[in-house]
């Protein structure tokens, strides 16, 4: 993972990238923890990771998959990396899919509750988001990151990180 960036919306694409990781992560925990018991509706932690991932789906993905892809990946195409670029569209798009469902069984969760058979729906589709999700942040991370602090210049980096409100 890299460090010592030196421009601010590469600086804060990592940020959120390490924020999503975390909360995969904690999913990711559940998901293997919860044996064939649904997550109990009425229990804090499951409230709170509920929340979380709604949260980070209908909002924060949406955001920075917006601004990425109307900002940061028209960068790669100039400068010359425009397979990263159409790579990494693929895979917003392959994530995006796995939204709707998932949306729908948190929203779930925290009424009344994942019945046995919402809670392999929920975990087919959370297995999925998991295993996408942090591909691509690690792509992003390792590839797209790097070479956008090659790309930016300081003019630049701060059009895109006051741009980056209005997305
Ligand atoms: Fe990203
Ligand atoms: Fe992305």
């Amino acid at each position: 993972m890299p460090n010592d960036l030196r421009r601010q919306v590469t600086q804060a694409m990592h940020e959120e990238h390490m924020a999503t990781l975390d909360l995969l992560g904690r999913l990711e925990h559940t998901v293997a923890a919860g044996g064939n018991t649904p997550p109990d509706a009425g229990e804090q932690t499951t409230r709170d990771l509920m929340h979380a991932l709604l949260s980070n789906l209908e909002h924060e993905v949406t955001r920075h998959f917006d601004f990425e892809e109307q900002r940061l990946f028209p960068l790669l195409d100039g400068g010359g990396k425009g397979e990263l670029a159409a790579i990494l569209r693929r895979e917003h798009e392959a994530i995006r899919a796995c939204t709707p469902k998932l949306l729908d069984m948190a929203r779930r969760a925290l009424g009344k509750g994942l019945s046995a058979r919402d809670l392999d729906t929920f975990r087919h589709h959370a297995t999925a988001l998991i295993k996408q999700h942090q591909a691509h942040m690690q792509r992003e991370e390792s590839e797209m990151i790097p070479a956008l602090e090659e790309l930016i210049d300081p003019q630049n980096d701060w059009e895109l990180w006051n741009g980056y409100g209005s997305v």
